[in-house]
């Protein structure tokens, strides 16, 4: 993915295909307020029920997928800031440790890569994580495949070790455009781009669709290009494929993210955000509410 941040990063002219503010750019959406049944829901095992009750806030544990990454690493931080226990799943712990400088003793490492199947991520997530944030994104590397295994299978696997733990809260940044073939997007140059690097929004699509019917209580957060500036704008948050272009602070996409743990509104719902200038500021709890999901 590394390869694709000068591309996503400015959306000039791949991510912007309009004059027209980010918060306008959206195709017609369904209003109908009917909430999201898993058609083929596979049932959760152990401690299913008792997140999604409670809702996940300060106190908890939080494993994150993808710690090391420019958003993971946001994340973890924003969850410590707000009094979370983390637990980052990294590749290589010793060099997480130089990432992280502070000696948090919330924060805890451990060796987790979603390419290694479910029950290895079973045994490092363990019984004392009450949800998981996946911020993983394959790196690019001589393996063409390597986006599958990363952004479809890993995902699934960590879904499966969720399952395998009794965890029912599972949050996951993916990137709009990812049902751009759905939305008339297919010649749209950032859809064609990320999908000649082995169909990486193509396996983002198959792993937000895995998690859709697993029964697992999900937000799926889409966001436009990533930038590691500071917040330029104010979020703008719309329902799933309706962005196809616009860009984010990464500081924004992991607000959302945590914010997303302790709000109910955000639960069983796939939401797209962009920041935009011309965009009212508007509390977390109110965007996830605006949002109908289909
Ligand atoms: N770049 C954009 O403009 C853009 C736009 C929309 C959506 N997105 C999506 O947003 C997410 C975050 O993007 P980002 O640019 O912040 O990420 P990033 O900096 O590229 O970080 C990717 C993370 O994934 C980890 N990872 C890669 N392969 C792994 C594996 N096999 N097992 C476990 N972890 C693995 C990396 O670990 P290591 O540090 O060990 O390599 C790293 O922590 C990604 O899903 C990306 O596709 C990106």
């Amino acid at each position: 993915m590394a390869a694709l941040l000068p591309l996503l990063r400015n959306p000039s002219p791949f991510f912007t295909s309009t004059s027209r503010p980010a918060h306008s750019i959206h195709r017609t959406c369904s209003s109908s307020g009917i909430r999201f049944q898993p058609p083929n829901s596979i049932k959760m095992e152990g401690r299913s029920e008792i997140a999604e009750e409670v809702g996940v806030s300060g106190g908890k544990k939080v494993f994150v997928a993808g710690a090391t990454g420019a958003t993971g690493k946001r994340i973890v931080e924003q969850l410590l800031a707000k009094g979370f226990s983390v637990k980052a799943g990294v590749r290589d712990v010793e060099k997480a440790k130089t990432t992280f400088t502070s000696n948090n003793p919330a924060l805890q490492f451990v060796k987790a890569d979603v390419t290694e199947g479910s029950d290895k991520l079973a045994e490092v997530i363990g019984d004392d994580s009450d949800a998981v944030i996946c911020a993983t994104g394959f790196r690019r590397s001589w393996d063409l495949l390597a986006p599958w295994k990363v952004d479809n299978i890993g995902t699934v696997n960590l879904v499966e070790a969720c399952r395998k733990r009794g965890v029912n809260r599972f949050i996951l940044i993916s990137s709009i455009l990812v049902n751009g073939a759905a939305m008339g997007q297919l010649l749209n140059p950032a859809y064609v781009f990320l999908n000649v690097f082995g169909l990486v929004l193509v396996a983002k699509l198959q792993a937000e669709n895995y998690i859709r019917k697993s029964g697992i209580n999900y937000t799926i957060v889409r966001p436009g290009g990533l930038r590691n500036d500071h917040p330029s704008g104010n979020i703008v948050m719309e329902p799933e494929d309706t962005l196809y272009s616009g860009s984010i602070s990464r500081d924004q996409v992991a607000e959302v993210a945590v914010g997303a743990l302790a709000l109910p509104q955000s639960h069983y719902k796939v939401v797209e955000i962009v920041a935009s200038p011309d965009a009212p500021k508007r509390p977390l709890e109110e965007l996830f509410d605006s949002i109908k999901q289909k």
